[in-house]
């Protein structure tokens, strides 16, 4: 970064009042190891109790959704795949013969969560809604009274969702839960033995039931934190005899970067220290990066099968606001820079983390969220190529980021992020940093896509490209609302860029 400051002039351009002498970056290579980025690199999980709503069902689907889902596979080719599960995943009974798609029992009218759910086939009608798309049916581990009941949701799930039918998952962050539901003497060796002797059985059922091979497991959905008690691991696990007839299709683990939870330092702080923050945002992931080394001998993509921002739905003024898609950027390149293979953003009806609220709920109307945007910059710097592969530039500050991403063996695409908390009301001009890149003598020009709203603490008016995703627009589909700016200057190799506080640019090269 030069130190230089510039002066907003206008909504698109940006004009230089500093002298900035610093030397111009040079972009590395992708490490030799690094390997392709899945198209669907972003994808979501849905919390089971509130699937529905999110899906709408056959004969009203939800159409809001439908094309929130549909712009990313116009812009990779493919659908994000969806993973139904959740901590309400282990609160669910499958009833055979239950008339209403779906009831829930709230314990308090105020929580967050029913804690009960008990589902009928109806639901499983909410696969068919929502586009041809690929699911992972979660199955609940901690009703420990049936085999039966486990397996009768499982053969609903093959019969009715033929091949939208991606995998199944046994069970929610176990690992944390276990013990509340479970005798005080169950160990990671229970739950193995418990994990292989239910998923045979699910397995045998379903052969016998639906045609096709058995289509696997994403497990074993741990969750690692300072709240979770117990000391499990998943190198352990696998030692233990965890998963003998390699039922395991991806592995999966969760992430969050915190928990709303007491004591709660002030919103703005946490926005600026926790997500919007380069540094600590590589700090959280090292662990998974760790494991995901660890874990390769297995032979399984390495996932994220539920993460957000902040644990427990997530925090207002700090996870619904447009900080948080700078951060979802930030953090998706850098798992995509570290082979890790699919992000599923995890959402719920009222969640304050939600990319989008589905239908009107408690006063909330269907709106698409400041995270949405975020996915969409992630999902077009991925973009529709087969050999998208992505490279981190260091930088010097906690609050700016940048990467290269490449195709085959030529530079493509730059993202550059500046993380800088901007209050929307502020009073002072907003500030920008200045970048300048080396980039291949053949680079002529560069499409400049903007993540932009105005200020880190914005619910309304974000954008990227100068595009919106509104609700009130179109319901979804992409809308221009800003004209877009053109090209960035290139001369001698050097590409130059300047990025206002709290905003990203994606820089397609040409
Ligand atoms: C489908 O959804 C609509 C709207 O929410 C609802 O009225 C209807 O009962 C649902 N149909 C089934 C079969 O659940
Ligand atoms: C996706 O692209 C197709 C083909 O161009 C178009 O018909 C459809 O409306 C697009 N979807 C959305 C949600 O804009
Ligand atoms: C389900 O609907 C059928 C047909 O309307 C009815 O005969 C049956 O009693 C209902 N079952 C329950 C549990 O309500
Ligand atoms: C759960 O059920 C399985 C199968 O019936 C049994 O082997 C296991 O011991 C049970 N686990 C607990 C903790 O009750
Ligand atoms: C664990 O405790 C239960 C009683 O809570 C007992 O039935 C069971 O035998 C114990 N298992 C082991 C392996 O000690
Ligand atoms: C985990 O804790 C248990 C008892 O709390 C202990 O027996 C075991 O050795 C520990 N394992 C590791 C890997 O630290
Ligand atoms: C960023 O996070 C690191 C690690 O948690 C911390 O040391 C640093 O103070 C944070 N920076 C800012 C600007 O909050
Ligand atoms: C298990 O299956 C994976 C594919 O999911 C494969 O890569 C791996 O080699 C298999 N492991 C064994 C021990 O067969
Ligand atoms: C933004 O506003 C909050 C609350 O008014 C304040 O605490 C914070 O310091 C401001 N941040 C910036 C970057 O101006």
């Amino acid at each position: 970064m030069c130190k230089s400051r510039f002066l907003l002039a206008t909504s698109a351009l940006y004009v230089a009042v500093g002298n900035c002498s610093s030397q111009p970056l040079t972009i590395p290579l992708p490490p030799k190891n690094s390997e392709a980025i899945p198209n669907d690199l972003q994808s979501f999980s849905l919390e089971f109790a509130f699937f529905p709503d999110y899906a709408g069902n056959k004969s009203s689907p939800n159409q809001f959704s439908r094309n929130l889902m549909e712009n990313f596979k116009n812009i990779t080719g493919v659908y994000p795949k969806v993973r139904v599960g959740g901590t309400s995943q282990d609160n669910s009974i499958y009833y055979p013969d239950q008339n209403d798609s779906i009831e829930l029992v709230f314990t308090n009218p105020t929580d967050d969560q029913p804690s009960q759910i008990n589902y009928g086939p109806g639901f499983f009608e909410s696969y068919q809604a929502l586009g041809d798309m690929q699911y992972i049916h979660g199955l609940n581990m901690k009703q420990n009274s049936s085999i039966q009941q486990l397996t009768n949701a499982a053969v609903e799930a093959c019969r009715s969702m033929g091949t939208n039918l991606d995998s199944f998952e046994l069970g929610n962050e176990i690992n944390m839960e276990a013990p509340e539901y479970r005798p005080a003497n169950y160990t990671l060796q229970s739950y193995s033995n418990e994990w292989n002797y239910k998923t045979a059985a699910i397995k045998t059922a379903y052969e016998k039931a639906c045609p096709g091979a058995f289509p696997g497991f994403m497990a074993p959905s741990f969750v690692f934190s300072d709240i979770v008690k117990n000391n499990w691991t998943a190198e352990e696990l696998f030692q233990l005899g965890y998963d003998s007839k390699n039922l395991t299709k991806d592995l999966s683990f969760h992430n969050y970067m915190g928990a709303f939870v007491p004591p709660l330092a002030p919103v703005s702080y946490d926005l600026q220290h926790v997500l919007m923050n380069h540094t600590n945002i590589v700090q959280n992931l090292a662990a998974q990066i760790q494991r995901a080394k660890n874990l390769a001998y297995l032979g399984h993509p390495f996932t994220l099968g539920e993460l957000n921002s902040i644990a427990n739905q997530g925090r207002n003024g700090e996870t619904n606001v447009f900080g948080d898609a700078l951060w979802l950027v930030d953090f998706s390149l850098w798992c995509a820079a570290h082979n890790i293979k699919r992000l599923h953003f995890h959402q719920g009806l009222n969640y304050r983390y939600a990319s989008w609220q589905p239908i009107a709920s408690e006063g909330n109307p269907p709106k698409t969220r400041p995270p949405y945007y975020g996915q969409i910059m992630v999902a077009s710097a991925i973009g529709d190529a087969k050999d998208a592969r992505i490279v981190n530039i260091p930088l010097a500050e906690d609050t700016e980021a940048a990467y290269g991403i490449y195709q085959g063996e030529g530079l493509s695409k730059l993202v550059v992020l500046n993380l800088q908390a901007y209050n929307q009301t502020a009073s002072r001009s907003r500030p920008s940093r200045e970048y300048e890149f080396k980039v291949p003598n053949h680079v002529k020009k560069a499409k400049i896509e903007r993540l932009s709203a105005p200020g880190s603490d914005s619910v309304e008016s974000v954008t990227f490209g100068g595009v919106s995703f509104d609700y009130d627009l179109l319901e979804g589909r992409p809308v221009v609302v800003e004209e877009k700016e053109d090209v960035a200057t290139i001369g001698r190799g050097v590409l130059r860029i300047s990025v206002a506080d709290s905003s990203a640019v994606l820089l397609t090269l040409s």
